[in-house]
């Protein structure tokens, strides 16, 4: 079987954990990283370690040969089931499974479902995978360390602490607000949840608890999902984080504890390392812009766009073709979207801006693309401000992106229906979601 914590669903974040035992990282990485690659616990709270999906320091690599289509092919799928789920609304509670259908599940017999689960209807969730955040947890009594599902999958009979959830506890009836589909219930009475992704993936089993091992600490009844079918693009990783307003997110499970806030620093392909820390943070360091309340989805984060500046000078729209969209805020997200209206005027602004560097074909969804590297090219400055004064100041590495060895595009898309702040313009910044006091804050120069 294999653990695949609840909640994908979430804007931000998810960050995907674990599977095998600990593998070696490979010697590009160096000793320190290695050592710092656990979880921590003091007293401000939970930190973790953060690997870009395709640094080879990562503990769960993407294939170095991964073409970076790929990654855009499936951001779009990202984006469309976002979309989807903002325009769905959770319905109703546990269903039981009809005894009668080839659907119900027995929690007792072997840990491979029957095949017939793969066609559970299942509404849009999030997808997972390439553009996911890696770290490491620890799971189960004793705790086996979980980055990578390549190895032994986790097994619960090995772990004393394990339990399944029955279909009448309250955090049953909580999946459906998490994952957005209802829960069902197996004949056993072991609460099934169903998780599934805008390109297909998805993921279907019993909700479980058991302890989580956070360093040196650990907490018991952490409940998360134990994925029995998970079909698609999990990648190599063993699970997922989930940082999403609801009940059953590890925020959520660790908060009444850690505090209801956390802050991250993703870092770029290149840079060693970032963070993800639960619980409190130093708030002198942080510009702040409150987080904006949406009726679509009160598990996501949204916050409000209010300018874009290239070289200083503002783009020509309007001021309310910035809120034209709700935005959201996305660690999983690798293309940032904008209102149509507001992408064209950056587009055309950095293009302007960058007329010395030759101009290369449009790649994918990206259509203002440069011959060269983001590192090479004389890129514009472009700042991303937000309510409240809040300012992301972006460097040519979150403005550009290199699609191929000989080619950099501008990292950013038009929206659909919701605009999203994705994560290569979050890069190497310092995030915080201060989800008590309701804001967000921004700091330059987060990654070490
Ligand atoms: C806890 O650990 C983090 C990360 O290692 C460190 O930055 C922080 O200062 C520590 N806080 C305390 C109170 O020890």
């Amino acid at each position: 079987m294999e653990m695949a914590s609840l909640l994908r669903l979430v804007a931000l974040s998810l960050l995907l954990a674990v599977a095998t035992p600990v593998r070696d990282i490979t010697d590009a990485c160096s000793s320190q990283v290695k050592a710092a690659d656990f979880p921590h616990l003091n007293g401000s709270g939970l930190h973790l370690t953060l690997h870009h999906p395709r640094s080879p320091c990562s503990p769960a690599p993407l294939p170095a040969d991964l073409p970076f289509s790929a990654v855009l092919t499936h951001d779009d799928a990202r984006i469309a089931s976002l979309a989807a789920r903002l325009a769905k609304t959770p319905s109703s509670r546990p269903t039981a499974l009809d005894e009668s259908s080839s659907l119900a599940l027995d929690e007792s017999s072997s840990p491979a479902l029957d095949e017939s689960l793969a066609s559970v209807p299942l509404g849009p969730g999030t997808s997972v995978g390439v553009g996911n955040y890696v770290t490491r947890m620890g799971l189960g009594t004793p705790a086996k360390s979980y980055v990578r599902q390549a190895g032994p999958v986790f097994n619960p009979k090995a772990s004393s602490s394990y339990a399944s959830v029955s279909c009448s506890a309250p955090q049953c009836s909580d999946l459906t607000s998490a994952t957005l589909n209802p829960a069902a219930c197996s004949r056993s009475n072991v609460c099934v949840y169903q998780a599934s992704y805008g390109d297909s993936s998805f993921s279907v089993g019993y909700l479980s608890k058991d302890t989580v091992t956070l360093g040196s600490g650990s907490m018991p009844n952490f409940y998360y999902g134990c994925g029995q079918d998970n079909e698609g693009l999990f990648g190599r990783s063993a699970g997922l984080i989930g940082l999403a307003r609801n009940k059953l997110s590890l925020l959520y499970q660790l908060a009444p504890s850690l505090g209801y806030s956390f802050s991250y620093c993703l870092p770029t392909s290149s840079s060693s390392s970032g963070y993800l820390s639960i619980g409190s943070y130093n708030p002198g360091q942080y510009a702040y812009t409150p987080m904006a309340s949406s009726s679509l989805d009160d598990s996501l984060y949204f916050i409000k766009m209010t300018g874009i500046t290239v070289a200083g000078r503002p783009l020509s729209v309007s001021k309310s073709a910035y809120s034209s969209l709700p935005t959201i805020i996305d660690s999983g997200t690798v293309i940032t979207r904008l209102p149509t209206g507001v992408y064209s005027a950056l587009s055309k602004a950095v293009a302007a801006a960058m007329k010395g560097t030759p101009s290369a074909p449009a790649f994918s969804i990206l259509d203002t693309c440069f011959q060269g590297q983001a590192s090479q090219v004389r890129a514009p400055a472009v700042s991303m401000a937000f309510a409240g004064g809040a300012v992301l100041k972006l460097a040519a590495r979150n403005l550009l992106v290199d699609v191929d060895s000989a080619t950099t595009c501008l990292a950013f898309a038009p929206a659909r229906s919701a605009a999203i702040i994705g994560n290569t313009q979050q890069q190497t910044f310092s995030v915080v979601y201060d989800v008590k006091s309701n804001k967000i804050g921004f700091a330059a120069g987060g990654c070490s």
